[in-house]
């Protein structure tokens, strides 16, 4: 079978979190093959030009990608940085042999993918490495992945607690991301979907309480005509770090996220990214 036609069947396997990622534009150029994705709504080209402009790769650092789906992120990052290490978990088989393909047929020697579930007890045994991508997985604990230790919402803080805990030893430096819905359930909110200052202050409690230190906040808006992440100021995330609930924080935080014109962002766009170290 031709590559375009392995890959088609791998990445449309109608799974939950199929047709999720774009393909990354390298394989669209080599290959003829790419799928219509609608980033107006959810998407990976802002969060991928974040990175790029965030994270300075030091040679031979190592980086996983927790959650990798179809490897947007891991295959697009390894074919610019050839000399760091990539690792890609992810536990659909399908998806995880759509990055191993690609990786393949690219010899991007630099890309291993582990076609496995990073659940609560997994963290411990997975290997250390420089920096994380973990963006969007954690939402779904209790709904797709350790069902046992989140029977209900109600255990979802206690559990994430204990995830983002555990993580502090496995590297310096995560990226991170979440939905605010409940395995991705719209009348189960964790934070109200209007409420992004709520978010910001709810995952910016748990890292400092769980001992990570946080270094930048990142909001999405359409202030240039294409939409980009942008950097909360460094003050307001040295506020947030000093007194998390104090009044003027809440203040600072709203101001900002009405100048961004956030309100009127998807659900998906409304999500921060937070960059955090150990
Ligand atoms: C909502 S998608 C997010 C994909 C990607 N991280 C992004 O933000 O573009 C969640 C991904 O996490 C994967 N996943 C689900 N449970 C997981 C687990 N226990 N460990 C690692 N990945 C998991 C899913 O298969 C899916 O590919």
């Amino acid at each position: 079978m031709e590559l375009k036609s392995i890959l088609e069947k791998l990445y449309n396997d109608e799974s939950k979190h199929s047709r999720y990622q774009n393909i990354p534009q390298f394989v669209k150029e080599a290959s003829n093959y790419s799928e219509e994705i609608n980033e107006n709504w959810r998407g990976d080209t802002a969060r991928y030009d974040y990175i790029r402009r965030t994270v300075k790769f030091g040679d031979g650092e190592s980086i996983a990608d927790i959650g990798a789906n179809t490897g947007f992120f891991t295959l697009s990052l390894a074919y610019d940085n050839r000399i760091n290490q990539f690792i890609a978990y992810e536990p659909n088989p399908n998806h995880a042999a759509f990055i191993s393909e690609i990786a393949d047929q690219f010899q991007l020697t630099n890309v291993q993918t582990r076609n496995r579930s990073v659940g609560l007890q997994e963290i411990n045994h997975i290997e250390r490495v420089d920096r994380m991508i973990f963006f969007n997985v954690l939402h779904h604990a209790g709904v797709d992945f350790d069902q046992e230790l989140v029977p209900s919402k109600a255990e979802f803080n206690d559990y994430i607690f204990q995830y983002i805990s555990r993580l502090r030893n496995k590297t310096k430096q995560l990226m991170f991301q979440m939905g605010y819905n409940w395995g991705g359930d719209k009348t189960n909110p964790i934070v109200d979907s209007d409420q992004v200052r709520e978010m910001t202050l709810y995952v910016s409690e748990l890292f400092m309480d769980a001992g990570w230190k946080i270094k930048k906040i990142a909001y999405f808006s359409f202030r240039n005509k294409r939409g980009s992440y942008e950097d909360l100021h460094e003050d307001l995330v040295s506020g947030i770090s000093r007194n998390i609930r104090d009044s003027s924080v809440s203040e600072s935080l709203d101001k900002h996220i009405q100048e961004l014109n956030m309100l009127g962002n998807s659900e998906f766009y409304k999500r921060p990214i937070f960059v955090v170290e150990a």
